[in-house]
């Protein structure tokens, strides 16, 4: 099936199934991706009670895990969010069945906790996956991020990321210029951060919905500007956009 493809500036969406896109595309510079988890839970998430395309699939994030590895340059790096349940499966996968080495996890504290019970939720976990050996930009970049939850309504995505969270992982792994690949990206918030930064986004999503409030986020932060004017990003500004 031909994939629907838009382009707004220097981001380049694609309406579809990763799975069959992936394989089309190559030499990106960094991939930053929050899969569906595969909790498989057939229950929607939220107030909204809103259901994920690809979560009954804890093997999907394999999948595309592989696929990544041959879009990823040489000495880039793959920051993929995850759960304690999950991580453990991601890891032992990549190692067996990719040529990608685990370099070390990223925990997102989301500074309170979230509904549950007997040990309630306040993290999430970012593996940091290398081809190579990839440069790390940021001298002040710590292994726990702590970025308040966005909260969702009747009309945004259950899982959207905050902003400064994408930021720092862009800045810490990427130049202006260079290319960022999100394969889920759900409403587009590592292409708005992308865009905001001067970096060339490639971005995919399945369900059309997310699909087109991607492209409208993404065309506002594209509007707003190239804040670096293309040169190489300053740590300083970088840490003001936080
Ligand atoms: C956890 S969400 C990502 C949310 C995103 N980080 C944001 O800030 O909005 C994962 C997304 O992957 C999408 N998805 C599921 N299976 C997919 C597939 N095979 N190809 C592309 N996207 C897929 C889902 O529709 C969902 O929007």
């Amino acid at each position: 099936m031909k994939a629907r493809k838009e382009v707004i500036g220097s981001c380049t969406l694609y309406h579809g199934d990763c799975l069959d896109i992936l394989p089309r595309i190559e030499s990106v510079d960094s991939v930053i991706t929050d899969p569906p988890y595969g909790d498989g839970t057939g229950v929607g998430y939220g107030l909204y009670d809103k259901e994920i395309a690809g979560n009954d699939d804890p093997l999907l994030n394999c999948h595309a895990l592989r696929l990544l590895y041959h879009c990823l340059r040489k000495n880039g790096t793959i920051y993929n969010f995850t759960n304690w349940k999950h991580q453990d499966f991601l890891r032992s996968y990549a190692a067996r069945y990719t040529r990608l080495n685990f370099k070390r996890t990223v925990i997102w504290d989301k500074k309170g906790m979230k509904l549950g019970s007997d040990f309630r939720p306040q993290h999430e976990i970012i593996l940091v996956l290398e081809k190579g050996k990839p440069v790390y930009r940021r001298k002040d970049f710590a292994d726990v991020q702590t970025f308040a939850t966005v909260q969702h309504t009747a009309d945004t995505h259950p899982h959207e990321k905050p902003l400064g969270l994408m930021k720092g992982l862009i800045a810490h792994s990427s130049q202006a210029g260079e290319t960022i690949l999100d394969p889920f990206m759900g409403s587009g918030s590592t292409g708005v951060a992308a865009a905001m930064m001067g970096r060339k986004f490639i971005g995919i999503e399945l369900d059309e919905k997310y699909f087109d409030l991607a492209c409208r986020r993404i065309e506002a932060a594209h509007k707003q500007g190239d804040f670096f004017g293309g040169n190489e990003t300053p740590l300083e500004q970088v840490k003001m956009e936080l």
